[in-house]
């Protein structure tokens, strides 16, 4: 999908981690059309620099009020820049990009970091009759803040932490064997730093349960046009993270 234009207006824009930013946005068109695991490309400036748009997640929308919610971590340029927007200025967002999950009757949410992102939408957004657990990556206790965003749904949720000072010590793949051991799981979807992704992924293919990943391969026009998002499938074909993408059956391709 090659998605549109939308002029939003910034809601809200607000601090909620040490480097963790939530901005809300009426976009009403992208509220109202936008999908679980979709994206939308947003550009930060309006001169030349940065040049390029950054992509985030919808983390959230809410058709009835018109606004998508991007949580997003300054990591450069870009991500700060949108720190600095305020309520009423407005931000233009290129979306909804991609494609996204396919949510079964029992799913599995496994988020790391700020690929909880796209999980928070997905627990937001079950489809009738749905059942889901939802399994979060942490550093540290500090990322707790996370958790706190599903509160509101009716999931499950486990956490594990790199240090132990929260949850299950280690990484999600610590409590995966014995999470799908007790719950039957149709699928699980993923999304967080590559080589989690990886862990999980290996686990559901010997446990013979499906995988969807959602790459966040760096991105160039976010469009189809540039191959800079470009993967290679276990097919043979090279598939574009932004068009094809972001989220893949993990059997699909090289990540
Ligand atoms: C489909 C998709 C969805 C995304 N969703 C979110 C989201 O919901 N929230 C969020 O915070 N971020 C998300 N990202 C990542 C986000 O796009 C980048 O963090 C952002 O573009 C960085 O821009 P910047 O100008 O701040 O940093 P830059 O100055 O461009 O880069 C700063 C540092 O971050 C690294 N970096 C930049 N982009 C990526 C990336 N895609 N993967 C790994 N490292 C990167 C660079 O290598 C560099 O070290 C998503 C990316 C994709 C492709
Ligand atoms: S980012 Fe240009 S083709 Fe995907």
């Amino acid at each position: 999908m090659s998605g549109y234009v939308e002029l939003g207006r910034v809601v809200e824009n607000e601090q909620i981690g040490s480097d963790v930013w939530c901005m809300v946005v009426y976009a009403p068109k992208q509220a109202k059309e936008a999908k679980v695991g979709q994206f939308c490309d947003v550009r930060v400036a309006m001169g030349t620099m940065p040049l390029l748009r950054r992509p985030i997640s919808y983390a959230g929308f809410n058709a009835q009020e018109g606004t998508i919610t991007l949580l997003y971590r300054v990591v450069g340029k870009g991500t700060e820049l949108m720190t600095q927007l305020s309520v009423d200025d407005t931000i233009d967002c290129l979306g909804p990009l991609g494609n996204g999950f396919t949510i079964p009757k029992r799913v599995l949410l496994v988020g790391g970091g700020v690929g909880i992102a796209p999980m928070v939408c997905a627990s937001n957004h079950l489809p009738e009759g749905t059942k889901a657990t939802v399994l979060l990556g942490f550093r540290n206790k500090e990322e707790a803040f996370w958790a706190d965003l599903f509160k509101q749904d009716k999931v499950d949720v486990h956490i594990t932490t790199d240090d132990g000072s929260l949850g299950t010590k280690g990484f999600p793949t610590a409590v995966l064997p014995s999470l799908c051991a007790n719950t039957k799981f149709d699928s699980i979807l993923v999304c967080g730093p590559t080589p989690m992704m990886k862990g999980v992924a290996q686990v559901a293919h010997e446990l013979g349960l499906s995988c969807q990943v959602s790459l966040e391969n760096r991105m160039g026009c976010g469009t189809g046009g540039c191959l800079g998002c470009a993967v290679d499938g276990q097919d043979g074909r090279r598939y574009k993270v932004c068009m094809d993408g972001p989220v893949f059956d993990s059997e699909e391709v090289g990540f």
